[in-house]
C-alpha cells in the first residue's frame, strides 16, 4: 500500500509513460517522492517497484545512492553542509556547530516545527567554495557565520 495520493500516482504513471523504456523516469519520480513526502519511504520505493515492473532492491539501491533522497523525513528547509576534505580544511565542521548552536539541533536532526533540517553531506562539488551550503538542493556557496544568519532570516 502507498501513502501516495491517486493525483500523485496519476503524475508518477504519466511520468513514466513519457519515457520509451519507463524505468528512465525513476530519478524523476523519487525527486517527486521526496518533494511531496521529504522522504522516500518503504511504501513509496514498493510502489515504484510495482510503476516501473523492477526489483524493490533496484528502487532501494537508487533512493539511496543519491544523497538527495532521504528515507526520514527532512524539514522543510534541508540545509546541508559538505563534510568534504577541501571544505573540512575550509572550516565546516565549525559552520556545522554554528548551524547546530542557531537552528538548537544537532546535524541529523530537524526542528520540532518541522521547518529545518540539518545533515552533512559528502563532497557537493563546489570544492573551491568551501565551506559548501546547500539548502533544498541549491548551493549556497561559502558558509560564514555572516551569511548563515542571513540564509535563515530569509528561510523564516
Ligand atoms: S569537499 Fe566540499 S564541495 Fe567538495
Amino acid at each position: 500500500m502507498s501513502a501516495l495520493t491517486l493525483e500523485q500516482e496519476k503524475v508518477l504513471k504519466a511520468w513514466a509513460a513519457r519515457y520509451p523504456a519507463p524505468i528512465m523516469g525513476l530519478v524523476e519520480a523519487l525527486r517527486q517522492v521526496q518533494r511531496w513526502h521529504r522522504c522516500v519511504t518503504d511504501e513509496d520505493e514498493e510502489y515504484l517497484a510495482r510503476l516501473f515492473d523492477v526489483p524493490r532492491v533496484r528502487i532501494h539501491e537508487v533512493a539511496t545512492f543519491f544523497p538527495s533522497f532521504t528515507q526520514k523525513p527532512t524539514g522543510r528547509h534541508r540545509i546541508g553542509i559538505c563534510r568534504g576534505l577541501s571544505c573540512s580544511l575550509a572550516g565546516s565542521q565549525s559552520m556545522c556547530s554554528c548551524l547546530e548552536k542557531k537552528l538548537g539541533i544537532k546535524e541529523g536532526a530537524s526542528t520540532p516545527d518541522g521547518r529545518f533540517s540539518l545533515e552533512t553531506m559528502e563532497c557537493l562539488g563546489a570544492c573551491e567554495q568551501g565551506p559548501a551550503l546547500m539548502v533544498n538542493d541549491e548551493l549556497k556557496g561559502a558558509a560564514t557565520e555572516e551569511s548563515i544568519s542571513h540564509l535563515l532570516e530569509e528561510l523564516e
